[in-house]
């Protein structure tokens, strides 16, 4: 048995592409992280080297894997293709994504890496006292990966690749899309991981960063986001979408940058509000939007994600999504 196998030949039904057409929208196929975050909030003040009591919960992330469920719940055909661990953690993951309807069937899986997970240690006032990160099993998705599940995104009109996954393996992919000729989005995640981009800007069909991540990805101190995206352009980006949580977005977009202050919300947790803006945004882009009104509906997924503790908007379906367009566009 190889160390890494596609989760299709091993544990379930594998779902084509080409089979699944719900609401005839072209698909997306995306590259990136799935994760199982857990949260623990300590009753009391938390005392370094013994045990402490805690409430503890858990649920599902990585930019990939968010995307791809808000995505699918939108009603787009979905691929997402990652790495996970042959435990309950990647078990609990791939069934999720099945019952929301992504096709899972090149999802990788291996015996020698646990599943990416991401702990978070909240003191007695809820603010972050220790974050545990464990995502070395990204660094077993390597090109002989990509290469299996590259035959599976034919029918995808835009690629989304997330840089949780190796630089060699994001250049590998921006390569393939060139010569396939299709559209490349990506995403930073994270500052340090906001580097492994260099070098692919001018590949980059439609860039999603923050200023911090902009920052780390130019090597320059973070700016604004108007700031980020200019220096973006001079680096030879075409497209971006630089957040600024918050406040709102800057667009780069034919040589020019534009700003735009993010809808109303009332925020409870924002975790996941990045992630849901790239969903809405391409989703709008693959149903013929422009990309400004696409960005723009984007955000307004972005900030009703906010207002709940969910990453990914439970309730979220083609219908809740475009009454909150049409809702936005006669408050003008
Ligand atoms: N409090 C908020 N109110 C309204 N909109 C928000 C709020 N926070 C975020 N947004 C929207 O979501 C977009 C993305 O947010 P943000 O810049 O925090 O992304 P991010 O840094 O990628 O976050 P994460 O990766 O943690 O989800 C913003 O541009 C904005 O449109
Ligand atoms: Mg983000």
């Amino acid at each position: 048995m190889p160390a890494i196998v596609e989760n299709a030949a091993r544990v379930y039904r594998r779902r084509d592409m080409t089979r699944q057409t719900p609401r005839g929208a072209p698909g997306v196929a995306i590259f990136g992280g799935a994760v199982f975050d857990r949260k623990y909030r300590a009753r009391q003040p938390l005392v370094p080297g013994t045990s402490n009591p805690v409430d503890g919960s858990h649920s599902h992330g990585g930019v990939g894997r968010n995307v791809a469920e808000n995505l699918a719940r939108l009603g787009a055909r979905v691929l997402f293709s990652t790495i996970v661990g042959n435990d309950a953690t990647g078990d609990a993951l791939i069934g999720h994504l099945d019952s929301v309807g992504v096709d899972t069937g090149r999802v990788m899986r291996t015996s020698v890496r646990p599943t990416a997970e991401y702990a978070a240690i909240l003191d007695e006032h809820s603010e972050l006292a220790l974050g545990i990160a464990d995502m070395a099993i990204f660094d077993l998705y390597g090109p002989e990966q990509l290469d299996r599940a590259w035959p599976a995104t034919a029918a995808a009109e835009w690629v989304l690749a997330d840089c949780n996954l190796p630089a060699q393996v994001l250049a590998d992919l921006a390569a393939r899309c060139r010569a396939a000729g299709k559209r490349l989005a990506a995403n930073t995640v994270s500052a340090p991981k906001a580097v492994k981009l260099r070098g692919l800007l001018e590949r980059i069909d439609l860039l999603f960063t923050n200023r911090e991540e902009a920052g780390a990805l130019l090597g320059n101190d973070a700016a604004t986001a108007v700031e980020c995206a200019e220096a973006l352009r001079q680096a030879g980006a075409q497209t971006a979408l630089v957040t600024a949580a918050a406040e709102g977005y800057a667009l780069l977009a034919d040589g020019a940058v534009d700003w735009y202050a993010a809808p109303p919300a009332s925020p409870v947790d924002i975790t996941g509000a990045g992630d849901s803006m790239v969903a809405g945004t391409l989703f709008r882009l693959l149903n013929g939007d422009g990309l400004a009104d696409a960005a723009r509906a984007g955000a307004l997924l972005a900030a009703r994600t906010t207002e709940t503790s969910d990453s990914v908007l439970a309730e979220l379906s083609p219908d809740f999504f475009a009454r909150l367009v049409d809702a936005a566009l006669v408050k003008g």
